[in-house]
């Protein structure tokens, strides 16, 4: 180090030693890492350098350190949590992030970028470290959504989240505030649901239903604490012209994915012939909802395969030999992955099998692209993950069935071995990530996978990567959402499906327990417990 600056950094020293008996608070950047990506992992390790050479650089100029203590940390080497209500507990606990004198918490993703930290610095000089506060770019959603529990909380319109992938920032009071009601593991904490769906907004709801604001301020919705909407934290790079604020923080939208490029870390070219796409579907929906798939992605799948409760030659559909239930379809899933597996054979060119519905739809071209990354030959276990009562023991992530569920074969044969059903109707997507966590499979999340309609989502979030799927018929125009969405083109005709050879139904699934509801498929699963062979 050159001569001249170590003087400086010692001056810088005594001077901030001298006059400050307040030593400078702790800004903590922490990035939220999906592991098992590759990909996602190189994007956080990049973000994680860009920001500590920005902070080089400004102790160089003097500016580092001043008011503030900067700490940079990697999620994923502490420990693995997508949700912050789940992480901090260990945020505060045993790894001591989260201390007495973190005055900022930045919360990223791994597409999140920092673009200036110094003017990211200099907002947090403006604003008050000791208000119970969180800062972001806020999303709001245009009518009551399913992904949102249906909270048609006052007014959907009016209640702001935030855009994770923007960045977050949160007063370390805020956050040790959450760390407490967390912890006291709370008879007053509300919690709408055992589920983890969308983790900013359940987040952003949990603040508002347990964190009163102090009494001089008002809120525009009576209740807790709100986001504050910042318009230095931004959705894209450059949001709005003209903006008054520079933006110091901001999603990266991911680039499309292209079949067959080496700098996306495509391991093998992969296209929609190398798929066996399973679609569920019963006789009730034959009529309704196959045409569709047949005029949408069907041309795409060449090996799609449409299992019923009943064998329709005219489509034709294979049957599984389980009645239809209203809700779990357990029986009818484990008894398709067995058929399927048989229906595959020997044909090498199938590497990955996907789970879908009969009402979901599909970009087949950009799962391809999204498959090449992956390595078919290992135990992959791919979809939109949602969690369920993660801060539990017993807790678990899935991926969500409407979406679409993609499985390396040799994951097929281990769930076909390993995995059972506690009851016919237990929810199969869910007892299949139960049984895969068990099994120490983990749920990898691919972003861009939905388990509704595209208005079921703040728009700003289907810009951040070309969507790969939706979910649900209801109320919406499938074929516009297809074009309008997936980039798809409609056709008249799709690739002639071949008759199927009639295969016996599957053996040790015949039983239906009668009817479950979700809640009590769980108490099932629960009591239940783990054997030798997983008795799921
Ligand atoms: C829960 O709330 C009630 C009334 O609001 C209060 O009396 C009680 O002390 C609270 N319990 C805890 C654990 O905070
Ligand atoms: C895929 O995984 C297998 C088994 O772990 C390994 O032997 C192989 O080298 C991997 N292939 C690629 C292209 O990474
Ligand atoms: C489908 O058929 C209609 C009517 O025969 C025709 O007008 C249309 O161009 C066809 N579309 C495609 C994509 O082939």
């Amino acid at each position: 180090m050159p001569a001249r600056i170590c003087v400086l950094l010692l001056l810088l020293c005594l001077v901030s030693f001298c006059c400050g008996s307040n030593k400078p608070g702790e800004v903590l950047l922490v990035i939220a890492c999906p592991p098992y990506t590759l990909h996602a992992r190189s994007e956080c390790s990049a973000l994680s350098h860009s920001v500590l050479e920005q902070q080089r650089a400004l102790v160089l100029t003097g500016i580092l350190p001043g008011d503030f203590v900067l700490n940079v940390h990697l999620m994923h080497e502490l420990f693995n949590h997508w949700t912050l209500l789940d992480a901090l507990p260990h945020l505060s606990g045993q790894a001591r992030v989260l201390g007495a004198r973190t005055e900022w918490i930045i919360w990223c993703q791994h597409n999140t970028r920092v673009s200036s930290l110094r003017g990211l610095l200099e907002q947090l000089r403006r604003q008050d470290p000791r208000e119970l506060s969180f800062y972001g770019h806020a999303l709001y959603d245009a009518e009551a959504t399913i992904i949102h529990h249906f909270s048609n909380h006052k007014d959907p319109q009016r209640f702001p989240y935030p855009m994770l992938s923007a960045g977050v920032i949160f007063t370390g009071a805020l956050l040790r505030r959450l760390a407490d009601l967390v912890a006291s593991t709370g008879h007053n904490i509300t919690v709408h649901s055992d589920f983890s769906i969308d983790a900013s907004y359940e987040l952003a709801r949990f603040i508002f239903d347990n964190v009163p604001p102090a009494p001089h301020i008002s809120t525009p919705i009576s209740g807790g604490i709100m986001l504050k909407s910042a318009s230095y934290i931004c959705p894209t790079a450059a949001s709005v012209p003209h903006r008054k604020v520079a933006c110091v923080l901001h999603a990266q939208p991911e680039e499309p994915l292209t079949l067959g490029q080496r700098r996306h870390g495509c391991l093998h070219t992969t296209t929609g012939s190398h798929i066996y796409f399973a679609i569920k579907t019963c006789a009730k929906f034959h009529k309704e909802r196959i045409p569709i798939i047949e005029r949408t992605w069907a041309a795409d799948a060449r090996n799609r395969r449409y299992y019923s409760d009943v064998a329709d030659v005219g489509i034709p559909t294979i049957s599984t030999g389980i009645p239809n239930v209203q809700t779990g379809h357990c029986a009818k899933t484990m008894a398709i992955l067995q058929l399927s597996l048989k229906d595959i054979g020997e044909q090498l060119d199938i590497r990955w099998l996907m789970l879908v519905d009969d009402d979901t739809l599909l970009s087949v071209p950009r799962v391809s692209a999204l498959l090449c990354r992956h390595n078919a030959t290992e135990l992959v276990y791919l979809g939109q993950r949602y969690g369920y009562r993660l801060h539990a023991p017993d807790g678990f992530n899935y991926h969500t069935g409407g979406a679409g569920i993609v499985l390396s074969l040799p994951l097929v044969r281990l769930i076909v071995e390993r995995c059972s059903c506690p009851s016919a109707s237990a929810p199969d997507d869910m007892i299949l990530g139960y049984c895969l966590q068990a099994l120490g499979v983990p749920a990898i999340p691919a972003a861009g996978m939905h388990q509704a309609r595209p208005q079921d989502y703040a728009g700003e979030l289907l810009q951040l990567q070309p969507p790969l799927s939706f979910h649900k018929f209801w109320n919406t125009d499938p074929e516009h959402t297809y074009r309008r969405w997936l980039g798809g083109s409609l056709v008249n005709r799709s690739a002639p499906l071949e008759a199927h050879k009639e295969q016996p139904a599957a053996g040790p699934l015949h039983t239906v327990m009668g009817r479950h509801s979700l809640a009590a498929g769980f108490r099932l699963l629960q009591a239940t417990g783990l054997g030798k062979h997983l008795d799921l």
